[in-house]
């Protein structure tokens, strides 16, 4: 099926900065989120139907700790991924999550649960 990307740094940022001083982003940037528990990024994503998709998020981790997020669907928390090391902040990984989504608007939301925030977060093709 078609697939679409959502740029982070298109998307609603609560606490955090768009930035560009690592290499291999797509867009004009990504989304360094606040080291902090309860930071979020809120992509709006559109569907023409109802019906199960996969949310690839990309990131980079350049620590030595999980950044695990709450990613929530339409206010619902529908998963948990941890968000593992990468090489460092220049290296980037796709982590899949499957959701089911509805036609139309849909709120696809990432909250740091730790107090590193979230990853650095480039895109989230669905
Ligand atoms: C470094 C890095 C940022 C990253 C930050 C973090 O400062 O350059 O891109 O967001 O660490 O720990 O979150």
């Amino acid at each position: 099926p078609m697939s679409s990307v959502y740029e982070a740094e298109d998307a609603t940022v609560f606490h955090g900065t768009v930035d560009s001083d690592h290499l291999g982003y797509t867009g004009t940037g990504f989304v360094n989120s606040t080291n902090e528990v309860g930071a979020y990024v809120e992509f709006t994503v559109r569907m023409p139907a109802a019906g199960a998709a996969t949310l690839a998020l990309r990131y980079a981790n350049g620590t030595t700790a999980g950044r695990a997020a709450d990613v929530g669907v339409n206010g619902a928390v529908v998963s948990t991924p941890g968000f593992a090391p990468t090489a460092d902040w220049n290296t980037w990984a796709v982590t899949r999550i499957p959701v089911t989504l509805r036609a139309g608007t849909n709120l696809i939301r990432l909250t740091g649960t730790t107090t590193g925030g979230l990853p650095d977060l480039d895109s989230l093709t669905v």
